[in-house]
């Protein structure tokens, strides 16, 4: 079962609008131009120099020693809580982050890692004494708490610097490290209007998606200190995540970082304009590129019907559902998906 897979409304008209997901997004012919032409090499010997350069590029864009390219969201996750963790240690997180509702629980089956999960806020933060709260005491009946995971944006809630800051400051009193899941890294300081910096300064390791908005087809890169990633690499390699010639993928991100971050500003801009609409056929939360919107009656087969006939594809939710912005919904797209939604609700 995947609960994100398209939802059987075959729609009669050609895909205008696929709001499902960022995740959705397809190199275009820019991106898939510089991936013809990237310099390659063997990464698993080092020698890959499209590779090292969207490592160095993001790091010291980050303000970190070093970076590693890993496949996927999931994996650059997985291998920095390995790297941060040892067998019977824990981590602080919260309930609905991805590390610890989607992720398979890869830290604990792979790594003996414990997860204890905190409530989020509203604002998608960890309130600082709940971590305190958490962190155990040095008794052998306890795992010895390791590490704090924040996530940044959180359902699309740009959480600010201080709610940040005030949960890592809470971890670094007892000892713990800070990673951060910044799969949506840039769309939460975009929104947040600070510097890249300011945001990466509060942790230690952020592991940071360039296939969501950002519109590269694969990816993701964990920042962090050197000796870490060193110990990161080598689990990469034990999970079957060295590549070859990835150049060809690094040359995507590094096209995804000079073009599409500075447009992230947009699908916030569109997503606010979507929910105003939205708001008057139900209850809204908006907050960067996501929406989620629970309609009066609830999200129903025939409103998937209805929207898929427009040419916009909504997951398969039944209460609420999920609609996020990027750089694939144009302005007619999102046309569609206002008319579709007016139509449906009579507004
Ligand atoms: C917040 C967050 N972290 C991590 C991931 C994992 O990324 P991937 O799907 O590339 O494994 C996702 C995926 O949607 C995500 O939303």
């Amino acid at each position: 079962m995947n609960q994100y897979a398209s939802v059987d409304t075959a729609p009669a008209v050609p895909v205008l609008a696929d709001l499902r997901s960022d995740t959705v997004t397809a190199p275009d012919a820019a991106m898939r131009a510089v991936m013809a032409d990237a310099a390659v090499g063997d990464d698993v010997y080092g020698e890959d120099p499209t590779v090292t350069r969207l490592e160095e590029t993001l790091a010291e864009r980050l303000g970190k020693e070093a970076g590693l390219f890993l496949t996927s969201g999931t994996q650059s996750n997985l291998v920095g809580l390995l790297s941060h963790c040892a067998r019977g240690e824990e981590i602080l997180v919260g309930r609905g982050y991805h590390v610890y509702k989607y992720e398979a629980a890869g830290a604990s089956v792979l790594g003996g890692i414990a997860l204890d999960p905190l409530a989020v806020a509203e604002d998608g933060a960890l309130e600082a004494r709940a971590v305190t709260a958490a962190i155990k005491d040095d008794d052998s009946h306890h795992a010895i708490t390791r590490l704090l995971c924040l996530e940044n944006t959180h359902n699309g809630h740009a959480v600010s610097l201080d709610r940040c800051r005030a949960a890592a400051d809470a971890a670094r009193a007892a000892g713990l490290s800070v990673h951060l899941d910044g799969a949506r890294f840039f769309n939460a300081v975009e929104a947040l209007g600070c510097a890249e910096q300011d945001l990466a300064g509060i942790v230690d390791t952020v592991s940071i998606c360039l296939s969501k908005g950002l519109g590269a087809p694969v990816g993701s890169v964990l920042v962090g200190p050197r000796d870490l990633i060193d110990r990161a690499r080598r689990w990469r390699k034990m999970l079957g995540g060295g590549t070859r010639q990835s150049g060809i993928l690094a040359a995507a991100g590094l096209h995804a970082l000079d073009h599409n971050v500075m447009r992230l500003s947009e699908d916030r801009a569109r997503a606010e304009r979507l929910g105003q609409t939205l708001s008057q056929f139900g209850t809204v939360d908006q907050a960067t590129n996501m929406i989620f919107f629970t309609p009066d009656g609830g999200v129903t087969p025939a409103l998937q019907q209805h929207m898929a006939a427009h040419g916009v594809t909504l997951s398969g939710a039944t209460g609420t559902t999920r609609l996020v912005l990027h750089k694939d919904v144009t302005e007619a797209g999102l046309t569609a998906a206002t008319d579709g939604f007016r139509s449906f609700f009579g507004g």
